[in-house]
């Protein structure tokens, strides 16, 4: 699909959100539009972001616009990353292929979740962008390091530790919907996989997605099952020094909304974190990443790059967020979406909006580059923004 049709039809992330959502079987869609429990971080995420305006400068001459970043050695041609999303093929075939391929069209970095349903190998021989793999800390720490051996012999180049994974995640949506993977047929679910003609059509020469990384370990049981046995409450900054002690390429912390956590895993030699609550899929209840990103870049920006994530659905968002000193925003939802529309082309038109974006807003308020960009330009709400909030707990 060229760039014409596609603007035409998807104009913006949540245009390409109600496509995906007469696309796909309703279990589908909620799997990947549902969070925890009532669903209020996830809401928060979007809403905080939206309670933070601008306060442009307009005669400043931004006449050429450059969003380029710098980023653990990657040059990103805008402020963005696909972030790691498990069991993407089952909104089209073999997506996370076509999404890291996308991402490398793009020049920017793609996350292969732990939870993939094309392999670690596969993803890497694909895609020649620069690529991070997820994982975490499971209960048999064998499978972790298998993970981070096979990812770096398949040539990639950052490891991403998930940390706010400790238990499955309540979300109702995928309990109404029986949702479990691999998928489960019943009567209610066959009905909702034949009211979707057009993605029964596309699917019908892949086999059955599944959680591939995990090759015989899956035998034992439906990933979730799999997942409740690994997943591990216990994890602790131990596990962390574990890691980063067999890991020797850039290592980032995923998960952290605490100020104190920020500092942990900056001493414990994390090479960036990412200010996440998973897209509010975990706990519910967490404050929103935007409300927390200012503590932890005042008790660590210095001195390693912030990421974050969760409601990012515009150019304008990530904007705010750099304002407030995040280095770069990982997607989750938007590019999920866009591979659901298109393929390669759809998830590639969800990053290029986010770049046309950015562009069109920093002509309108008069940014040249995004180091033009702090606390200056935004007129924040004063709570959760300001430093004063700021958590105060023990430091371990
Ligand atoms: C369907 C889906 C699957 C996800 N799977 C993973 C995963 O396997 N590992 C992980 O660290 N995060 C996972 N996430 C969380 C994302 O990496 C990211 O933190 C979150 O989606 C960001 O919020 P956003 O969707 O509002 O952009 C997943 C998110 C979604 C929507």
């Amino acid at each position: 699909m060229d760039a014409a049709a596609l603007r035409r039809r998807f104009y913006s992330i949540r245009a390409l959100r109600e496509a995906a959502r007469a696309r796909l079987p309703r279990m589908v869609f909620d799997m990947v539009d549902g969070a925890a429990g009532d669903e209020i971080t996830m809401r928060r995420n979007e809403a905080a972001l939206a309670e933070i305006e601008f306060v442009p400068k307009l005669l400043s001459g931004a006449a050429r616009r450059d969003q380029t970043v710098e980023l653990l050695g990657v040059k990103l041609p805008s402020p963005i990353i696909v972030g790691p999303t498990g069991l993407a093929g089952l909104l089209w075939p073999h997506a996370e292929i076509a999404t890291a391929r996308a991402a490398a069209r793009f020049g920017t970095i793609y996350t292969t979740s732990h939870a993939s349903t094309s392999t670690i190998e596969e993803i890497g021989a694909a895609s020649s962008g620069p690529k991070w793999m997820q994982v975490f800390l499971f209960k048999d720490r064998g499978v972790t390091a298998e993970f981070a051996e096979r990812a770096k012999a398949a040539g990639y180049r950052g490891l991403v530790l998930t940390v706010d994974n400790q238990v499955t995640a309540g979300r109702d949506r995928d309990l109404k919907n029986n949702m479990a993977f691999p998928l489960r047929l019943t009567a209610r679910n066959a009905l909702d996989l034949l009211s979707r003609p057009g993605w029964l059509w596309r699917m019908r020469r892949t086999p059955l997605p599944t959680a591939v990384n995990y090759g015989e370990r899956m035998k034992i049981g439906a990933f979730g099952a799999l997942m409740a046995e690994q997943l591990d409450p216990a994890v602790c900054w131990r596990d962390v020094e574990w890691l980063r002690g067999i890991w020797e390429g850039p290592l980032v912390i995923k998960g952290l909304l605490h100020p104190d956590e920020a500092v942990g895993a900056q001493q414990r030699g994390a090479d960036a974190i990412v200010v996440s609550n998973h897209g509010g899929r975990q706990l519910d209840g967490a404050i929103a990443s935007i409300a927390a990103l200012p503590a932890v870049v005042e008790a660590v920006g210095d001195k390693l790059p912030v990421l974050i994530d969760g409601g990012f659905r515009r150019g304008i968002d990530v904007l705010k967020a750099l304002a407030l000193g995040a280095r770069a925003v990982l997607l989750g939802r938007p590019h999920l979406w866009g591979v659901a529309c298109a393929g390669e082309d759809g998830a590639y038109w969800a990053l290029d909006l986010f770049r046309r974006e950015i562009d069109r807003a920093m002509a309108l308020g008069g940014w040249d580059t995004l180091q033009a960009l702090d606390r200056h330009v935004l007129s924040l709400p004063p709570l959760p923004f300001s430093a004063d909030c700021r958590a105060k707990g023990r430091r371990d």
